[in-house]
Parts: structure tokens; C-alpha cells; sequence
């Protein structure tokens, strides 16, 4: 791709034509000769990456990024792809590794991976049909095609987001700005929030997503309005704890205005039981909103699906493709049961979607959008659904939980591991309890046994030999496996455990 640009012809479009897709001969042929150099440089990439990373020193990689950032800027397009290979894809995160297992993060599918190409060249932008056109045909139809899959009724609608912790936000904002309306005749939105906001409470388990915190931050609640409250032995939110929360904090004269419920917590998979807590939320006429970012996946799975029964009865549904759907990041919904309800957040704006244009048809879908411009992710799901059905993405789910289910079974025989407690999707938490290395108890905490695990972590990390979770169970340091990655086996996981006893610790 030639750089130099001959003043002569600054004033033709042609001598630009070059740098963008167009149907001239030139672009056409950079286009290819780019998109093989990609091609190439990302199979020699990736077939050589054995390693979940490189173990290359966060120092060093500063430096080689700090060159190449303040380095000249007219380099040849091919130069420019054989650095990115060589410096930033070379000592990435392998996600495609059966030992990166950390987090809800997957391998994407190929049909994902080739519907971003197209997303990028298309380059639409879902807020407007006139920055969109067929795309938010395509958005629109899905989301009535997963409102369906969820049995979440006539009314019910929804929008793509950038993930769970968007579609959170957005329950909770729905819910919020709900109350005040129903409650006190207030518009939220117009008025800002009502006297009362600061008793407005939202009833979740301890266990929820840190992001339903940082959306009542967010939304002028502040911390204090979630109340996090106790899980039973099954690690589940129950209706009998909820009604005595909200018993609780309604004799405080306090304001209980929503119930957050997680189908698949980020650490132990739980999903709590959706009916009953469905059910609650009705008798006590507040917000249900299901964040079913992980376990929504199990819709797919014909083995595991009974265990999203009662997500029907959600207000609203948090679901992420970029986790177990396998589509490449961002990629998420967040769905609605009454369409009304966005009316609460709906903003028609001169320039882009007057009210003129519902009049005429034109669906502009920024009015049930926290986000302006926004990518056509809904291309990536339609593609992967359209090439691969349902059934695999089941069958791969099933997989995968299978696989858990072995590799605990694997632990609990190791006198040397401990599981926190039985796989219930794919993730796993444990810890290695080495006999040979004395626990040592200081005000409560298992010292040695903490900081063992914390090494564990880190020095597979930082040797690039396997890339795993970490958390907190019942305050003490845990690991924790993720197993989102279909091409990882018992044997992977086997060789693991071997390698971590193989680790060089400190007492
Ligand atoms: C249960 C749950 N909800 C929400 C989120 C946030 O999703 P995202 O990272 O897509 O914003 C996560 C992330 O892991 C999650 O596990």
C-alpha cells in the first residue's frame, strides 16, 4: 500500500481511494493483499503459540510497545501486520489454549471470528435505520427470536449490548426509574431522583455481580441500596430469605423496589431457584431482574436447560454471548417483558430518531439504547446460529459441564487438592493443600495455605504454563478452573495438577 500521496492530486478522491474499501482496482487489491498478510501472520501465530502465554516480563513488553508507538509512522502496511504478530499477538492472552482457563472468557467461533470482518467492513451503526438498514432488521428479529427461546411473552423486546455489565445497568435503571413511577408518580428522567431515592433498596445474594453495585453507584443510589443478603448451603438467593428481607427493610421504612438474582454466579455457576424468587417478586409486586450472563447459555444444553426454569417470569434478562454462545467480545442482550417499560429511558433527538420517523416506520433502535453509535454485534450470533444450529452450541455446553464434573472428580480423589464445593456448570474452585507444607492458623486465616494458592497462580502466569482463576471462598484464597474451552481434556487438566505440584513454593 503506497503511503506517498502526490500533492498534485490532492484534490481526486482517487488518490485516497487506496486507503479505504472501494470498488476501484487498487483498493480491491489492497484490501486482498492485507487481509492474506492477516491471514497469514495469524495461522503462523497461532500455530506456534503453545504456551497460554508467553511469559515474557510485563517490563520488557512496556518497552517494546513504547518503541514501536513512538516509532516513525509511514511504515508499510505488511510491516506494520508483522509487528503486531510478532510483539502484541505473539504475547497475548491465548484464549484458544486448553490451560487458559481463568475466566468466563471463551475461544470464539470461526463463524464469529468471520462475521467481525464483515462487521468491520460494513461498519454500521445500530442508532439509526439510516446508519443501519438491514443490520436493524437483523437485531430487531433475533431479539424477538431469543425473547421467544426465553418464553418471555408478547410484549416482550430487548436491545444488543456491550455485555452483562451494561445489561445490568440497564435492569436496574428500568427498575429504578419503574418505582418512582409507580410509587410517587415521578419521572425519573425528567425530574431527576425523587425525595424518597434514598430509600429505594435492591434485594440480591452476596454473590451477585459486582456490577449491580457499581449500577446503583452509578444511578444516584449508592452502595447502600443493595442489600446483599445471606445464601443458603446450595449456594442459593431463596423466596423465604427475600420475604424476610424485605419485612426487615420495609419495618425500617425503607423502600424494596427490585430482586436481582443471578442464573450462574461468576464463581460457583449457582442459579438460584428462578421460579420461586419469580413468584416472590410478584407477591411483593417489586422488579425481577435475572442476570443470567453465564447460565443463560444452558438454554441450549438438552440436558441442563430444566435448570433455567422460571426465567420467563424475569422484568428483565441479562444474557452474554461472549461467554458460553463462544462469540467473540462485546456481544450481549438485555431483554425486556413489557416494551413499554423503555419509554422510561427513550430520548428522541432531532438528528436522529425524530418521532417523525416511528411514523413512517423507521425503527431507530438508539431509543432503547444506553449507547449512541453501536456495533451490528448481532451479525456475530446470527451467523453462528445460522451456521451451527442450536445443537452444537448444546452440545458443546454439555461438553464442557461433563468435563467439570470429571476434573472434580479428579480433585476430590487428590489428597493433595480440596474442592470449595461440587461443580454445578463449568467452573470449578479449589485449592492445593500440599501435606508436605504446614498450615499455619493466624487470627482465623489458613496463612500458608493462602499464600501457597496465591503463588500457584501467579507463577503459572508468569511462566505462561497455564492461565487460572483465582477468588475468595468463605475468606480464604481459592483457585479456580473456567472450562470454556471445548478443546481442553481430562488429560490438560490431569498434567496441570501435576504441574502444580511440580511448582517451586515458598512457605
Ligand atoms: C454473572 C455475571 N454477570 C455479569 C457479568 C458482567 O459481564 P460483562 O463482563 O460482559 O460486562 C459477569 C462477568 O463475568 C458475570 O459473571
Amino acid at each position: 500500500m503506497n503511503s506517498n500521496i502526490n500533492s498534485s492530486f490532492l484534490n481526486d478522491k482517487r488518490v485516497f481511494e487506496q486507503y479505504f474499501l472501494s470498488n476501484s482496482f487498487i483498493s480491491q487489491e489492497n484490501f486482498k493483499d492485507s487481509m492474506a498478510t492477516v491471514q497469514s501472520m495469524l495461522l503462523e501465530r497461532f500455530g506456534s503459540l503453545d504456551k497460554s502465554y508467553s511469559g515474557e516480563s510485563i517490563l520488557t513488553l512496556q518497552d517494546r510497545i513504547k518503541q514501536m508507538i513512538n516509532s516513525s509512522s509511514s511504515k508499510s502496511v505488511n510491516k506494520v501486520i508483522d509487528e503486531v504478530g510478532e510483539v502484541i499477538v505473539q504475547h497475548s492472552i491465548n484464549i484458544n489454549h486448553p490451560l487458559c482457563i481463568a475466566h468466563l472468557h471463551c475461544p470464539p467461533l470461526l463463524s464469529s471470528i468471520i462475521a467481525e470482518v464483515i462487521i468491520g467492513v460494513m461498519n454500521q451503526s445500530m442508532d439509526s435505520w439510516d446508519q443501519s438498514g438491514t443490520a436493524t432488521l437483523v437485531e430487531q428479529e433475533l431479539i424477538q427470536w431469543f425473547c421467544k427461546k426465553y418464553q418471555l411473552g408478547n410484549l416482550a423486546d430487548g436491545i444488543f449490548t456491550s455485555g452483562g455489565t451494561q445489561s445490568n445497568f440497564m435492569g436496574i435503571l428500568l427498575a429504578r426509574d419503574n418505582a418512582a413511577k409507580k410509587l410517587f408518580n415521578w419521572s425519573i428522567a425528567k425530574q431527576g431522583l425523587p425525595p424518597q431515592a434514598h430509600r429505594f433498596r435492591i434485594i440480591c445474594s452476596k454473590d451477585a455481580h459486582f456490577s449491580v453495585i457499581q449500577s446503583a453507584r452509578l444511578l444516584g443510589l449508592g452502595e447502600q441500596s443493595v442489600v446483599e443478603i445471606p445464601i443458603d448451603e446450595n449456594q442459593h438467593l431463596t423466596a423465604s430469605a427475600v420475604e424476610k428481607y424485605f419485612n426487615i427493610l420495609t419495618q425500617q421504612d425503607l423502600l424494596p423496589i427490585a430482586i436481582v438474582c443471578t442464573a450462574g454466579t461468576t464463581d460457583l455457576g449457582s442459579i438460584s431457584p428462578l421460579q420461586e424468587l419469580g413468584r416472590c417478586a410478584k407477591r411483593l409486586d417489586i422488579w425481577f431482574h435475572i442476570d443470567a450472563a453465564f447460565g443463560g447459555a444452558l438454554l441450549f444444553s438438552q440436558t441442563h436447560r430444566s435448570k433455567l426454569i422460571g426465567i420467563e417470569l424475569a422484568d428483565s434478562l441479562t444474557i452474554d454471548f461472549h461467554k458460553l454462545f463462544f462469540q467473540s467480545i462485546s456481544c450481549g442482550i438485555f431483554l425486556l417483558k413489557n416494551n413499554a417499560h423503555f419509554d422510561l429511558m427513550k430520548i428522541n433527538v432531532d438528528y436522529l430518531n425524530p418521532e417523525s420517523n416511528a411514523e413512517v416506520g423507521l425503527p431507530d433502535l438508539v431509543s432503547k439504547s444506553i449507547q449512541t453509535t453501536r456495533r451490528f454485534d448481532a451479525l456475530k450470533i446470527y451467523m453462528s446460529l445460522q451456521v451451527h444450529g442450536e445443537v452444537l452450541l448444546g452440545e458443546i455446553i454439555d461438553y464442557l459441564i461433563k468435563l467439570t464434573a470429571n476434573a472434580a472428580k479428579l480433585i476430590a480423589s487428590s489428597p493433595d487438592f480440596e474442592l470449595a464445593t461440587p461443580p454445578i456448570i463449568n467452573t470449578l474452585v479449589f485449592r492445593y493443600i500440599p501435606s508436605n507444607i504446614p498450615n499455619n492458623k493466624k487470627n482465623g486465616y489458613w496463612y500458608n495455605y493462602n499464600s501457597i494458592n496465591d503463588q500457584v497462580r501467579l507463577e503459572l502466569l508468569k511462566t505462561g504454563q497455564a492461565v487460572i482463576g483465582f477468588t475468595k471462598f468463605h475468606k480464604q484464597s481459592y483457585l479456580k478452573f473456567t472450562l470454556m474451552n471445548p478443546m481442553t481434556n481430562l488429560s490438560d487438566i490431569k498434567g496441570l495438577l501435576s504441574k502444580i505440584r511440580e511448582l517451586p513454593l515458598n512457605e
